[in-house]
């Protein structure tokens, strides 16, 4: 299927043009019609018992989990389904033990969920370190290969900021962290659902993402590890029905691959739709789908550049960024900024600090800014429709 023929399956009103794709992206009709089937053909608990209902679900629940190690480049991982990033990320902070003296690197450009579940370790005695990016949001590699030292636990980065969409050096950190003998872990929450991304041949050990964020259904996340010696070392946050080889009076043994951390009943038809929304992404191909975001990018960010009042944050060219575009206007509020760009022209952006005030901070942006993030499901016509009403919003200056 090509991209410009797969408009008619996201049935949001024709009207508003969606542009807030980075904090949740809408849904093809597909999607919904595999949860759907689900629902109404072959409902039925998964992993247990033996009839029929309850065998389907289980084998297309099994199925889901191979769709999307595959999708991710990580057969040879362990895919587990979470409810999102956030709680991937925080199963492996909480999961794994730590000693003081520990040592974690990160940056300032991470989104709250991978920045406070690893502060909440100084309550252990371990050192965060926190690293810094030029003024466009780009890190010199440099700067990690200082931090990570031999005594550096673990590493986590976010692929793509979703405040500026620049593309991290996650391979050289990677090497380093190899190196080092650190983990590294990758939140891909706006990479994954943008570009090919494989977890193998990245490097990484942990991979971290969300399905809403991808065309699938809220309440879906992944958590990727690298391989099998790597999850024993995760003690799951939830144990129960399903986590378990065998039980006593006295105590259990835990079982392995993504079963020892979905404890009890699973987001069942969540799974069987994230793993078609993979699929819906595959047919389209993710590096035409990363063309056109391109394209797209390329367009609104020479539109914005010349318009006066208005500044945009993070690289003015679309290497090494993604469809993510953060700009504010002299003496508007981002807020007010959206709330015009609703009223007058139904676009929808998203507006404030995107879950990333130490960013703000450091960047001085004291309101925010506003977010533009584009994805398959935008047009040319639309970016120059946001252009053309920037630009008389920026005349009220
Ligand atoms: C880079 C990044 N990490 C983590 C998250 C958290 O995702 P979720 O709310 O799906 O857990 C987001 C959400 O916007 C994000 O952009």
């Amino acid at each position: 299927m090509k991209i410009e023929d797969c408009m008619a399956d996201f049935q949001i009103p024709q009207h508003l043009h969606y542009m807030d794709s980075a904090a949740t992206s809408l849904i093809p009709e597909p999607v919904i019609a595999s949860m759907n089937e689900y629902d109404r053909q072959y409902r039925a608990n998964v992993g247990r018992g033996m009839h029929r209902l309850t065998r389907v679900a289980t084998q297309r629940y099994q199925d889901a989990h191979d769709s999307i190690s595959s999708f991710i480049g990580g057969n040879k991982g362990t895919t587990v389904f979470t409810k999102n990033t956030t709680e991937a990320i925080n199963m492996v902070a909480a999961g794994l033990e730590w000693q003081p003296g520990d040592r974690v690197v990160t940056t300032i450009a991470e989104h709250h969920s991978n920045l406070l579940p690893w502060l909440r370790l100084r309550q252990k005695g371990v050192e965060i370190v926190i690293v810094r990016p030029g003024p466009d949001g780009i890190f010199d590699i440099d700067i990690f290969d200082e931090a990570i030292t031999a005594d550096t636990r673990l590493v986590a980065v976010s692929h793509v900021s979703n405040v500026l969409g620049t593309v991290q050096p996650v391979h050289e950190i990677a090497a380093t962290c190899k190196e080092q003998g650190a983990y590294f872990l990758v939140d891909g929450a706006q990479s994954v659902p943008h570009f090919p991304v494989s977890a193998q041949h990245m490097g990484c050990d942990f991979l971290c993402f969300s399905g809403h964020k991808m065309l699938g259904p809220t309440g879906t996340g992944v958590l990727w590890m690298r391989n099998a010696a790597i999850s024993p070392l995760i003690s799951p946050l939830i144990i129960g029905g399903g986590t378990v080889d065998d039980v006593t009076t006295e105590g259990y043994t835990l079982t392995g691959g993504y079963q020892r951390f979905e404890g009890g009943t699973p987001n069942i038809s969540g799974a069987i739709g994230l793993a078609q929304a993979a699929k819906y992404l595959e047919s389209l191909g993710m590096d035409a789908i990363c063309r056109h975001e391109q394209k797209l990018t390329k367009r609104l960010l020479s539109g914005l550049a010349n318009i006066d009042h208005v500044t945009v944050y993070g690289p003015h060219n679309i290497k090494n960024r993604i469809g993510v575009v953060s700009f504010i206007i002299d003496r508007i509020h981002p807020h007010e900024i959206a709330y015009l760009l609703d009223e007058r022209v139904s676009i929808l952006v998203r507006s404030g600090d995107h879950c990333c005030i130490p960013l703000m901070r450091y960047l001085g942006f004291e309101n925010g800014t506003v977010r533009a993030s584009l994805y398959l499901y935008n047009t040319l016509e639309e970016i120059d429709l946001l252009i053309e009403t920037i630009e008389e919003i920026a005349r009220m200056v």
